[in-house]
């Protein structure tokens, strides 16, 4: 395992159980992680946790991370800021697996006052097992960057 392999994960205060409750998902399965915190469930800002993970995903110094809030929403706004970082918000592991197939989401990122501990373990595991599956939409996921506008090449 290399610095890379280290997952990040951080959430604000309504995230807070969820995300202790999956680094112990994490450490169970073998998976190496980094807490951002915070380390309490006192009431905090999402985009103060959010900036600080997404910006280190984004300069390759980690290859994935996980963000949890009530919604996800400010999270993932937050995090989707940052060139290179594709943070899906997943409710279900059926949404979390595509996240991860079609799209190649490097951050999960859960509404943790949506979902359930168990419900959070099937949805962190299914985005952890799901390979990009490249091909077609290894040329949408690209696109995702573009500034520029072209409805060409579409299949
Ligand atoms: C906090 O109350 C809540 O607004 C936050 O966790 C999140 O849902 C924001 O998007």
């Amino acid at each position: 395992m290399t610095e890379r392999d280290t997952i990040l994960i951080a959430s604000d205060h309504a995230g807070f159980e969820l995300k202790e409750k999956l680094e112990a998902e994490l450490k169970a399965l073998g998976y190496r992680y980094e807490d951002l915190g915070p380390t309490s469930e006192a009431s905090v800002d999402y985009a103060d946790y959010a900036h600080p993970l997404a910006k280190r995903i984004s300069e390759g110094e980690a290859e994935r991370g996980i963000l949890m809030c009530g919604t996800g929403l400010g999270m993932s706004y937050t995090a989707n800021r940052y060139a290179h970082v594709r943070a899906a918000v997943a409710w279900t592991p059926e949404i979390a697996a595509l996240a991860r197939e079609h799209n190649d989401a490097n951050v999960l990122v859960l509404p943790a006052r949506f979902v359930g501990e168990a419900e959070g373990r099937a949805i962190l595991k299914a985005w952890l097992d799901t390979p990009f599956a490249g091909g077609r939409h290894t040329r949408r996921v690209e696109k995702i960057e573009r500034t520029e506008h072209s409805t060409e090449e579409k299949r």
